[in-house]
């Protein structure tokens, strides 16, 4: 029996909905279901991001993976990051010399060269699922040569995390800021000081986040009063720091294009993957309202996503709005249960996934990917 959370039924009771399956059924159970009660699988007999998750189900306390795992309220938003995807299908061309599509990963984050396009979202409490914390986050997102973003709730504060940092290494720091001058200076002075190179502000959790499995085990947000940000506010922290602040957290174009009026350095699409507000729409509609209404916010700033990517076609769909990076929370938090080598192999796994997905979708080159891979009509009966 596949791990069930959720079934629907459809109004009336005459037709019953696929259920929602929160680990596809690709053998994992068949393979893997024999393994003594909480042991890990090998590394290498991990197939691709999906498997992390459930790895981690079967290994770590109940309220540990529930921390990580939970959405708001009824998760309807936490599902709909993984599922819409599929609502939108591919166009893939055919007859196009495709094979040198792996010199085109690389690609710059604000200035900085990382080796793809995607990078480690901010997640709290590392310590949820490894000992040593973020220590493997750190170091799998340098070996990877990816970007990591360390949360200002991380278990390990900044100052520890920064000793595992490789040199050259490029981190962004994400923050919670409130109107304490005081604090919000001393927290950039702490970031500034361990190197890192841009400050990640997460906007879209004014209020606690409505988390009703978190709150069954005892495990809610590490962030949970009311907290007034508006642009005014966003305006006056710049002041305080030479860093670039960038906004986590934009969900509707209108702010988009507030953003660009602002001069904000890059904005960030994200529903904080479906934890804060459920209903909210996932990030992937959210560039694609962009793309309708405002494309030219694509090249007046860097737009990054996150929420839901869990499959190389994931990111190739992102990239297509316009979208110049996109983050993964959970995977990665998941990846980390195996440490350093847990994220080098999501990473690495991920990197192949994009390239052989973006080529048989007919893409030679990732910088010149455009919209017209995909097919914007959602297609509701897959879902
Ligand atoms: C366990 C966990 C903790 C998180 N903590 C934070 C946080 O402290 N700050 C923040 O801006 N976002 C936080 N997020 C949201 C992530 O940055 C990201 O937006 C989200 O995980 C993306 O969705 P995904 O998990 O489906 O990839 C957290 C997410 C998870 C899963
Ligand atoms: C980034 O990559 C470009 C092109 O490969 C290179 O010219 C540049 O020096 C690199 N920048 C840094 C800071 O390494
Ligand atoms: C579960 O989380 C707690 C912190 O709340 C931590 O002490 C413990 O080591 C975690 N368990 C595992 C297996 O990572
Ligand atoms: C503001 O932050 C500083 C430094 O963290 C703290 O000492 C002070 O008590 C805070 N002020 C208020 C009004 O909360």
């Amino acid at each position: 029996m596949r791990h069930v959370l959720t079934s629907l039924c459809a109004v009336g009771g005459a037709l019953a909905a696929r259920p929602f399956l929160n680990e596809p059924d690709t053998g994992f159970d068949d393979v893997f279901g024999s393994l003594p009660a909480g042991e890990l699988p090998p590394l290498d007999q991990l197939v691709g991001l999906p498997d992390f998750d459930a790895a981690a189900r079967r290994h770590l306390p109940i309220q540990n993976y529930t921390y990580y795992r939970n959405g708001a309220a009824a998760e309807w938003s936490y599902r709909n990051n993984l599922e819409v995807f599929n609502r939108y299908s591919l166009r893939p061309r055919t007859m196009v010399d495709i094979v040198d599509i792996e010199s085109s990963l690389p690609t710059t984050i604000l200035g900085h060269n990382f080796s793809a396009p995607f990078f480690i979202s901010p997640c709290a409490r590392g310590g949820y699922g490894n000992n040593d914390a973020e220590k493997g986050l750190i170091e799998g997102a340098a070996n990877g040569n990816i970007l990591y973003i360390p949360a200002i709730y991380a278990s390990l504060t900044i100052e520890e995390i920064s000793t595992f940092k490789k040199e050259e290494q490029v981190v962004f720091q994400q923050l919670y800021l409130d109107s304490n001058d005081t604090a919000s200076e001393a927290l950039f002075a702490r970031a500034e000081a361990s190197g890192a190179k841009a400050l990640v502000f997460t906007i879209d959790s004014a209020a606690n986040g409505n988390r009703h499995r978190a709150a069954r085990y005892g495990v809610g947000s590490a962030d949970a009063s009311y907290t007034k940000i508006t642009w005014d506010f966003y305006d006056h922290i710049r002041t305080l720091t030479s860093l670039p602040i960038i906004l986590k957290g934009i969900q509707t174009v209108e702010d988009a294009k507030i953003a660009v009026e602002r001069q904000v350095p890059a904005i960030y699409l994200s529903n904080h993957g479906g934890r804060q507000i459920d209903g909210a729409r996932s990030p992937l509609d959210v560039a694609i309202e962009i793309q309708r209404e405002a494309p030219e916010v694509f090249s007046q700033i860097e737009v990054y996503a996150d929420g839901g990517v869990r499959y190389g076609a994931d990111v190739v769909k992102l990239l297509a709005t316009g979208v110049r990076a996109v983050g993964l929370g959970r995977p990665f938090m998941y990846a980390n249960v195996y440490g350093t080598a847990g994220v080098e192999r999501a990473i690495e796994l991920l990197k192949n996934e994009i390239a052989i997905d973006a080529a048989n979708a007919g893409i030679a080159d990732l910088k010149k990917i455009d919209p017209s891979v995909v097919d914007w009509t959602p297609n509701w009966a897959s879902s």
